[in-house]
């Protein structure tokens, strides 16, 4: 049993985390939630020796323990699957699995892989890896740690819903077998499947404390969540477009997008609807496969940035942010990379002054002169996007672009998304939260194996219909889109029918 007491860590003038107690007890999952900035994060990186508190003690079984760091934890039992993924990119992938015991026989490896689902060669090159497998890859390597204390901090944002359910299994088991889990999620009906007890944290405090999952229901955790605050209503699209000319074409695979239509790629890992998105970006393994309007798409990240697309990736530290950087240069860097102006550094107060406005509209915990680094995750994912608002782009091209982020700020950029289109902007978005789709798209088209096998208009649009189409190869029927309608919570969901989620 992994015991805090009274944990409170700040951040220079910032309260992260106030005060805290939780227990982590064996055989018990247990689920902690709050919105971007509570200080999930915080809390768990104490718990798992990578921070200190600056108040507070932890007690491991019967006896008080201080962990001097992550290494010493995972010593000790405690093992962290973090928010930020760590695989290190240059080495394999049996490499990762066995940094800090080099010694275990790689046979250990294949089942737990296995297990997970996770299907690549040991040898790969982890940094090969998609942003999914990588994001296993890391669970692989807590597991095989042996662990008596689980603490996973949002390992499903970037999985599909085939890997959620799997590692549902996988976590399930490991608490049969006596282990502690913690569990960090904005999915709040995958906490509610699988945790028997719940945390919220709200501004660092606990409002929550550790109450037995039968004893709430989703509305109740939100409203622990949000406090006083209301949350945002839905967007909603339910005028279908206008007849409108394409304003893109792409040839391979052949769709096109109109002026202020949102179309939706989906598919299983590996489907291909990836590839579009990357190559109409820029980036590779696209790039060069697809031509726009007739001409090859930009070859690069900075190309594509110069012929007005913005890209919000899911991989927000490879492709998204400068993290060492202040809030507002980074929403204002879009601005003139793009349009190439000299003197940007002459409007600072202009930039500054934009970027307190999409703090205020994307609730961004943080001040326009904080460094990015020093934001939580979701507050991250807030940035990269406020960076294409400012930048008025010429096309939007969105790869899970509300990955962890809370359920207010969802709402938000979803109603954002749906403005911008109803400027006239073309959008292509991915998601692996098919609730997403639904929510926003005026079409999505269904891959497999690098071929649209299903076009799904509005009308025939619901996670189901998309899961459907997106394991079997083929669409229609089943109108209307998956939850959402009657309550205030936006749904979520990443497909399957028991696999309806909601974020928090
Ligand atoms: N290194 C840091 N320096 C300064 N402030 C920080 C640092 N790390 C976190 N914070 C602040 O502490 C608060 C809590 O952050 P934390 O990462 O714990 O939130 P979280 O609940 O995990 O959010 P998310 O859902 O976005 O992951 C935030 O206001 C954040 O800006
Ligand atoms: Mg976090």
């Amino acid at each position: 049993m992994l015991r805090a007491t009274g944990l409170t860590r700040r951040y220079g003038g910032v309260t992260a985390l106030s005060e805290v107690d939780i227990v982590l007890a064996p055989g018990e999952v247990h689920a902690v939630v709050g919105e971007n900035g509570a200080g999930k994060s915080t809390l768990v990186k104490i718990l798992s020796g990578v921070l200190r508190p600056d108040v507070g003690s932890l007690s491991l079984g019967d006896s008080p323990v201080a962990f001097s760091s992550a290494r010493d934890a995972v010593g000790r039992g405690v093992a962290l699957v973090a928010q930020e993924l760590a695989v290190f990119p240059d080495l394999t992938v049996l490499e990762n699995l066995f940094l800090l015991n080099r010694r275990r026989l790689a046979s250990r490896a294949a089942p737990v892989l296995a297990e997970l689902g996770l299907d690549v060669p040991l040898d790969a090159r982890a940094g090969s890896l998609t942003l999914a497998d990588q994001q296993l890859l890391e669970i692989g390597r807590a597991l095989l740690r042996d662990p008596a204390v689980l603490i996973l901090d949002e390992p499903t944002s970037a999985l599909p819903a085939e890997a959620v359910t799997r590692l549902m299994g996988v976590l399930r088991r490991l608490v049969a077998r006596g282990v502690a889990v913690l569990y960090v999620s904005h999915f709040l009906e995958e906490v509610l499947r699988i945790a028997s007890r719940i945390t919220v944290l709200r501004d660092g405090h606990v409002v929550l404390d550790g109450v037995e999952k039968e004893s709430v229901d989703l509305h109740g955790v939100v409203a622990a969540m949000l406090g006083d605050r209301a949350l945002a209503p839905v967007a909603s699209r339910t005028s279908p477009p206008r007849p409108r000319p394409p304003a893109i074409v792409v040839e391979e695979p052949a769709f096109a997008v109109a002026e202020g239509e949102i179309v939706g790629l989906a598919g299983l890992q590996g489907a291909g609807h990836l590839e579009v998105l990357a190559a109409l970006s820029g980036r590779p393994p696209g790039h060069g496969r697809v031509h726009i309007g007739g001409r090859p798409a930009p070859r690069s990240v900075r190309a594509a940035v110069r012929a007005g697309i913005a890209f919000v990736p899911s991989d927000r530290k490879r492709y998204g942010l400068m993290l060492d950087q202040p809030v507002w240069r980074n929403t204002s860097a879009a601005t003139w990379l793009g349009a190439g102006r000299g003197g940007w550094w002459l409007r600072r107060e202009a930039h500054r002054a934009a970027a307190r406005r999409h703090i205020e509209r994307l609730r961004i915990r943080g001040g326009p002169d904080d460094l990015v680094a020093t934001l939580s995750g979701g507050n991250q994912q807030k940035v990269v996007f406020a960076k294409w608002l400012e930048a008025n782009p010429l096309l939007l091209v969105l790869d899970d672009p509300t990955r962890g982020v809370d359920v207010g700020a969802r709402a938000e950029m979803h109603a954002v998304i749906a403005e911008l289109a109803a400027a006239g902007k073309p959008v292509v978005l991915a998601s692996t939260d098919l609730a997403e789709l639904c929510e926003l798209c005026d079409r999505v088209l269904v891959f497999q194996r690098g071929r649209v096998v299903a076009r799904l208009t509005r009308s025939e649009l619901s996670e189901r219909a998309l899961s459907v189409a997106m394991n079997a190869g083929w669409g229609g029927g089943g109108g209307g889109c998956g939850g959402g309608g009657g309550g205030p919570l936006p749904a979520g969901g990443r497909g399957g029918a028991q696999e309806v989620k909601a974020r928090i």
